[in-house]
């Protein structure tokens, strides 16, 4: 037989995403640099190795593939890919198309569908979300190349995403790296989630004085609410979670110094070059790497002291913390939206919003309820509209942004940090402030820099009459 796809790279995410495409009934070839992984992937496939053909060498696997073949790449993002896509090149026949579906750099895949081009290969950038649980049983799948190329792949990898309500989570988004953009603001917003979800956790920690045994049905049951999300979910159960060496909670346990592999940081970078504002995101990134700081932390609570447990712990704080979490998270997930509107608009990708949300609504790690709100908003709305000018945001927001400003008040002044919290306030501050600040700043680079200003009562470019400047 010849199979119908390939894939290369058995790593977790790897031999998950190809045991999903054989159990739907694919025949798939499977190659992978280390041999003796394949062989031990292929002997642990059980029933679906009749749909499997392992492959020892390269030019085996290729042999392997019907033309013209598809071939997913799931190997480590970077040079890499650059490697394998130079080894695959002369083996491979027109038509065929390379399909990178690792953490790549948006920027990476559209030069590397321009070198492509003219080759008669074709290139597929393609996110993928859901880790090892979502690889085997459905991930959510954020598609960019051509959308002929992704048509002939449409039906493999239709069958093999997440399925919300019969609604599988795979669409086209774009030309070239509109995909891992996409899948790139995607984990934006989950740094910014999660680190949400850990500030609220510090407050109940630190300024409450919880453990994490109460904290657990907290999450619990806000995941019952409009918070009910896979992250809300999986907080309730790392806090409900213990150490099995000690028999003590494991997140007291755990080293308080987050990894990050670079997709947060793409976010932050990529919303500051189109000037986008994602100060959620972008507080996110800089919380995990203050994270690492641990010794000068450490060396900084010595010199400022440490903050007790100074917030009074009631039912009604507990909601606002709910109220609050909520209300971030609208400015985050609004944030992340109007990044990938305006870098659509600069990369020329027409990124498909409402879509993209209901292929967020399960299989990701963001998969959550209030997806279906914005998919069901933004059906309404125009593309450019900010989510928090959507009727129902606006409504949830002017629900909530009392709560959020209380609670970002109160660990202010207990002085627990709240980066993506406070971020998220002030940018909805900022952004419903119809008269800002800016006016003054103007002044300024005016005074210094002659760099000229705009009158409310007259069209043109002004200066003030600062007289000479004295240095
Ligand atoms: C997903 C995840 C996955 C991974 C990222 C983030 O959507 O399945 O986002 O891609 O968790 O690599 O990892 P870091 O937190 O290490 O940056």
């Amino acid at each position: 037989m010849q199979a119908e796809i390939g894939l290369i790279g058995l790593g977790t995410m790897g031999a998950n995403l190809a045991l999903n495409i054989a159990e739907k009934g694919h025949d798939i070839a499977v190659f992978n640099r280390t041999t003796a992984k394949t062989g031990t992937f292929f002997e642990t496939a059980g029933d679906l190795r009749e749909k499997i053909l392992p492959c020892t060498t390269i030019e085996e696997f290729v042999q392997a593939i019907r033309p013209p073949r598809p071939i997913i790449l799931m190997i480590m993002a970077g040079d890499p890919v650059d490697e394998q896509i130079d080894i695959l090149r002369p083996l491979l026949s027109r038509e065929d198309i390379i399909i990178d579906a690792g953490n790549a750099n948006f920027r990476d895949t559209i030069r590397r569908t321009l070198t492509l081009e003219g080759t008669g290969l074709q290139f597929i950038g393609m996110g993928v979300s859901g880790g090892e649980v979502g690889a085997r049983h459905g991930p959510s799948i954020m598609v960019g190349g051509a959308e002929a190329s992704y048509k002939r792949v449409e039906p493999v990898l239709l069958d093999i995403a997440a399925q919300y309500e019969g609604d599988p989570c795979c669409a086209w988004l774009g030309e070239n790296g509109a995909g891992h953009f996409v899948k790139t603001i995607h984990n934006g917003i989950e740094y910014a989630d999660m680190q949400m979800i850990a500030e609220i956790y510090g407050i109940m920690r630190d300024g409450l004085g919880m453990s994490a045994k109460q904290m657990a049905p907290v999450f619990a049951k806000w995941n019952q609410g409009r918070l009910d999300s896979y992250l809300v979910d999986i907080t309730a159960r790392v806090l409900d979670t213990e150490d099995a060496e000690t028999g003590q909670p494991i997140v007291d346990i755990i080293l308080d110094r987050a990894g990050q592999k670079g997709t947060g940081r793409w976010s932050a970078i990529e919303s500051q070059q189109i000037g986008v504002p994602a100060t959620a995101i972008e507080a996110a990134v800089a919380a995990r790497s203050l994270s690492a700081l641990k010794a000068e932390r450490e060396a900084a609570e010595q010199a400022y002291g440490r903050t007790s447990p100074s917030v009074e712990r009631s039912d009604a704080f507990l909601r606002e913390l709910e109220l609050a979490l909520l209300a971030g998270k609208i400015a985050a997930y609004a944030q992340g939206f109007a990044v990938m509107s305006g870098a659509s608009q600069d990369y020329r990708w027409n990124l498909p919003l409402p879509e993209i949300a209901r292929i967020w609504r399960a299989g990701c790690i963001i998969r959550s309820q209030f997806l279906t709100t914005i998919a069901t908003a933004y059906d309404g709305a125009s593309a450019e509209t900010n989510l928090l000018m959507v009727p129902a945001f606006v409504e949830m927001m002017q629900e909530t942004q009392g709560a959020l400003r209380k609670v970002v008040a109160r660990a202010a002044t207990a002085g627990l940090p709240v980066p993506a919290l406070s971020s998220a306030l002030s940018y909805f501050d900022m952004y419903r402030q119809g008269r800002g600040t800016a006016n003054l700043i103007q002044g300024q680079r005016d005074f210094f820099g002659a760099h000229s200003f705009e009158r409310i009562d007259k069209p043109g470019a002004h200066h003030g009459p600062w007289g000479i400047t004295q240095l």
